[in-house]
């Protein structure tokens, strides 16, 4: 396999991962930065290591790729992969909308490629349970779900590639809602979203700079052209409602994240990502757990994508079209938000 972009999230979860992982050989990485590059072969001294992804698309014995870039290159780079035959996994957001991805999408089957999405709740062991809980109808019929990414000091950095709309495709709500989304879209067994609408705003706080997150340099020259708050409201075709808030930065000192399912039995809540709580008719409590997440979702994601490539499975937990649900509500709320 190959790494494409090796920037904080690659060399802190994807290329660890697959190193351990006991069917795969990662022999290829690639990234724009020398110096990175230059880091990563002493580490990894095993691996060829490329300036030009395109290089690897000659490497004969190349099976797949993981695309670590951001958005704006995930499908640029994952059709140029596709066409020449090799399988797909990029990280998330697949794409910067809802068509690129399902063009992409297209590509892969018909050329008969695995194509997979970073969709890395699917494989934490905390929110399979909160997905056991619903399955197996404990909670009743879900009516509406309620979610809540609220982070404090979560700006990845103002100026940098995730606040500019033309790497990133937007802010927060691309950023941290396709998670959220993603996760309801798996409790539910797969959700078609029919009609959105929200408001997506930069905050003067996104302006300031000053709730950067921790490790992300605050570039000299600020030009941020996305939004670090979000909120609205969708309905599926099912007639489940969502209502959802977000936020990058705020100025309350305790964040809140968790996903509310209320059904006409009980609810749950998954806090994200670690634990849940369940309660039945009246609110009893009927379970809690404050931590039952392995700390192995990438890993597991990265082992489900070899599979993918050994057994030739299309269908799997992180093939792409599961996400073309999730990317179309972001695309709703977003062309709502625009319409205002
Ligand atoms: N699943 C998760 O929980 C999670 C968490 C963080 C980030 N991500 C996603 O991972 C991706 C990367 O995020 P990050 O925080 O590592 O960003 P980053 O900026 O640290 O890394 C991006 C890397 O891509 C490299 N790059 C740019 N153009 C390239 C090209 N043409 N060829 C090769 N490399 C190129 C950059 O030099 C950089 O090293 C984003 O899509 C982000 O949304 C996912």
């Amino acid at each position: 396999m190959g790494v494409i972009g090796c920037g904080k999230k690659a060399c802190s979860a994807h290329i660890p991962a697959l190193v351990k992982l006991e069917n795969v050989d990662l022999r290829y990485l690639s990234d724009i930065n020398e110096e990175r590059l230059r880091e990563l072969k002493e580490k990894y001294p095993q691996c060829e290591t490329f300036t030009d992804y395109r290089d690897l698309l000659s490497c004969g014995e190349l099976d797949g790729v993981v695309i670590c870039t951001h958005t704006n290159l995930h499908c640029k780079i994952a059709k140029e992969f596709l066409l020449k035959g090799i399988d797909v996994f990029t990280e998330k957001p697949v794409a910067m909308n809802y068509t690129e991805a399902f063009e992409t999408a297209e590509i892969a089957r018909e050329k008969g490629r695995v194509f997979d999405a970073g969709v890395c709740l699917r494989f934490a062991s905390s929110l399979e349970k909160v997905r056991n809980i619903i399955q197996w109808g404990e909670i009743g019929n879900v009516y509406h779900v309620s979610c809540c990414f609220r982070f404090s000091k979560s700006i990845p950095g103002a100026g940098s590639d995730y606040t500019k709309k033309s790497k990133s495709g937007g802010g927060v709500l691309i950023d941290l809602g396709v998670h959220n989304f993603d996760a309801i879209d798996y409790c539910l067994g797969g959700v078609n979203w029919k009609s959105a609408s929200g408001k997506c705003i930069s905050s003067p706080l996104m302006a300031s700079g000053e709730n950067s997150k921790a490790g992300y340099v605050m570039e000299s020259e600020i030009k941020s052209d996305v939004e670090d708050y979000a909120f609205g409201t969708a309905q599926s075709e099912s007639g489940i409602t969502l209502s959802f808030e977000g936020a990058w930065a705020q100025n309350i000192g305790e964040e809140e994240k968790y996903i509310d399912f209320l059904g006409d039995k009980g609810a749950v809540r998954f806090n994200y990502y670690r634990g849940y709580t369940f309660w039945g008719k009246g609110g009893e409590k009927l379970g809690e757990c404050e931590n039952c997440y392995d700390g192995k979702m990438y890993e597991n994601e990265l082992r489900s994508f070899a599979d993918d490539i050994l057994k030739r499975r299309f269908e799997s937990r992180n093939a792409v079209k599961n996400v073309l649900s999730s990317a179309k509500l972001i695309d709703m709320i977003y062309a709502s938000s625009d319409d205002k």
